[in-house]
């Protein structure tokens, strides 16, 4: 990070004592340094938080919103909406950095087709696979969910529509997108990678505003 780099230290040397120097000096010397160090580390932690802590950007509803999307951690247990899984989850955090219990995360996204649910004509959706829903975070402010991967549609790279809201801070929409992807939005990105067991992970934590 370019701020924090800016406030690396170089490492002091210590003073060499010198000949005349008696040892009782040199010891209050070297404590005089330490505490200027502490205090400059110190000094320079509430920056360091800051840039940690920003709000994450807000992005489109989009037309495929519905409210109350029911509790479920996994948006296509049926599989019917698409063949690749995958696991998303993160943490919820406040403006002032610190994990957020009940946080209300509501997820939504198209299937391997490009289709929502509940806006496709012509085709019943499947509640079993209705690719969006409502989660808590956890006491440490967490949040996971299972669902297949998305497809583009038209216009559009691969992404998850997030609502997030917590009654001590503002609402965010935004979306999340996977790194590497054409049209993926620059700071809403999570790498999509799959672990041993050949599951496809991202991770994307959330930070929200005051209201
Ligand atoms: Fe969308």
């Amino acid at each position: 990070m370019q701020f924090n780099e800016g406030l690396r230290m170089k490492q002091p040397t210590l003073p060499l004592r010198r000949p005349d120097m008696p040892c009782s000096s040199l010891v209050a010397r070297r404590r005089l340094m330490l505490a200027g160090m502490a205090a400059l580390t110190s000094w320079a932690a509430p920056f360091a938080a800051a840039q940690q802590c920003r709000a994450t950007p807000r992005d489109q509803l989009g037309p495929f919103y519905t409210r109350g999307a029911p509790e479920q951690a996994d948006l296509c247990a049926s599989g019917s909406g698409g063949k690749e899984r995958m696991q998303v989850g993160g943490r919820v955090l406040g403006a002032d950095c610190k994990p957020l219990a009940g946080a209300l995360v509501e997820v939504w996204h198209a299937d391997a087709n490009g289709d929502y649910s509940q806006f496709t004509r012509g085709k019943k959706d499947d509640p079993a696979c209705l690719l969006r829903a409502s989660i808590k975070t956890d006491a440490e402010g967490r949040y996971t969910f299972a669902s297949i991967i998305p497809a583009e549609y038209p216009g559009r790279p691969r992404h998850i529509h997030y609502r997030v809201s917590h009654a001590a801070h503002a609402t965010l929409v935004t979306q999340l997108y996977f790194t590497g992807d054409r049209g993926a939005v620059e700071g809403l990105t999570a790498v999509l990678q799959r672990d041993v067991q050949g599951v496809a992970r991202a991770s994307f934590d959330i930070t929200l505003n005051r209201a």
